[in-house]
């Protein structure tokens, strides 16, 4: 079979000799794609090799990274065991582990010839540290850590390891959806249209470049690693997605602190999946859901469904107004909700004066925990006493 490769990019994998390969930029620029044939028609071709695929958390692997190199797998016909209890694939006398660093007891006790971190602006350092200690198995090749991201924030780690120090034994290479010919051309017209959006936005997206963003909408934000285990109450956020993802963001309140526990964020999702991940997901029938309501007939059928499901206010200055008087604590699992809170920034005309309405992309964390928390609290009396759609 022949398979066609993003060339760019497998060249200079294909040339590396370096143990730290950074690959940065744009979106939809062929990154994860090409590390994954990569690994499967160079890496695990060698034999006797073990490769880890790890991502900052479990869910996100599993939909990401696992699912492209199973489907990649098939479709190029190469015989492999899944074990998918330890998520584990073996081909031939290689073996590829999928194991996140929500769980790094199990990364800890293991050695590996090739670590591949996607989107690992999501990890800490530290989280790269232990990852590099790892990579210690010992074979006839020189080992390689692999590291694929979007260039989100000079905030980040990645930017301060990378950019800003020089260390040796690292290779760097910078893509943009112009190297991937295999992009479609509705992806390719959003990410073109963002320069009319938001330049920064444009900068980062469509050009991968690093970018100071300036005008950020929350500040008052922490990321926390231990979550208390009662709530007064907890509360859904949820903004529908098919071709973006859909948001549904798991808020726990517990004396005027509002926790975000935990998130949902999926694309090509129809009402019935939603369906399906809603029964999963929301552990009581009774908890509001408070859900975008430019989409009714969905949200009827939620309801129908057994859900206390609510059309959101919408109004989005008085939203984040009132969301941004809260301090939200923020569970370090829910890495959309992080990744678009780190970016999230009001809109600039062309002569750089902030507007007051924030950029279109990557929003929909941002939308699905506005809706919860501000209709939630302005609107809690009238939803109690008239029960029925009322905005
Ligand atoms: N070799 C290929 N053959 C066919 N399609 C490809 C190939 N490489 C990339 N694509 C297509 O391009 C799309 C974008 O590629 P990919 O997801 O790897 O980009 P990315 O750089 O990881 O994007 P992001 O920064 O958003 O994570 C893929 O969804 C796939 O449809
Ligand atoms: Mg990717």
């Amino acid at each position: 079979m022949d398979v066609e490769f993003v060339g760019k990019i497998r060249r200079w994998l294909k040339k590396s000799k370096s143990t730290v390969n950074v690959l940065y930029g744009g979106a939809g620029s062929g990154k994860s794609y090409t590390m994954a044939q990569f690994l499967i028609f160079y890496k695990l071709a060698e034999g006797n090799k073990r490769i880890l695929i790890t991502r900052k958390t479990n869910p996100a692997l599993k939909i990401s990274a696992y699912q492209l190199i199973i489907s990649l797998l098939r479709e190029y016909n190469i015989p492999f065991a899944l074990n998918k209890a330890d998520q584990t694939v073996k081909v031939g006398s290689s073996e590829i582990l999928f194991k996140s660093m929500d769980d790094p007891e199990k990364i800890k006790s293991a050695e590996f010839n090739y670590i591949w971190m996607e989107e690992a602006t999501e990890f800490t350092l530290d989280d790269y540290r232990q990852l590099r200690l790892r990579l210690r198995r010992q074979t006839d090749k020189k080992n390689q850590i692999f590291l694929t991201f979007n260039p989100i924030s000079k905030n980040n780690w990645v930017y301060k390891e990378f950019f800003e120090t020089k260390h040796k034994d690292v290779a760097i290479l910078k893509t943009t959806y112009k190297d991937n010919g295999f992009l479609d051309k509705e992806y390719v017209q959003t990410l073109e249209n963002l320069i009319n959006e938001d330049e920064a936005y444009y900068r980062v997206y469509a050009l991968g470049e690093f970018v100071s963003l300036k005008g950020m909408i929350y500040s008052n934000y922490e990321i926390i690693s231990e979550i208390p285990d009662h709530f007064d109450e907890v509360i859904y956020g949820l903004d529908f997605g098919y071709n973006n993802p859909t948001a549904l963001i798991k808020i726990g309140i517990l004396d005027e602190r509002l926790y975000i526990l935990d998130e949902m964020y999926e694309r090509g999702l129809t009402n019935a999946d939603l369906i399906d991940q809603l029964r999963r997901i929301v552990e009581s029938t009774n908890s509001s859901i408070y859900a975008d309501s430019a989409e009714p007939n969905r949200i009827e059928e939620i309801r129908r469904a057994g859900f206390n499901i609510y059309p959101a206010n919408k109004s989005v200055k008085d939203g984040i107004d009132f969301v941004k008087r809260k301090k939200l604590f923020i569970n370090q699992n829910c890495v959309n909700t992080i990744k678009e809170i780190e970016s999230y920034k009001w809109k600039q005309d062309k002569n750089g004066n902030v507007l007051e309405e924030p950029v279109k992309f990557n929003d929909h964390a941002m939308d699905a925990i506005r809706y919860a928390i501000y209709t939630h609290f302005t609107q809690i009396r009238t939803i109690e006493t008239a029960n029925i759609d009322i905005f």
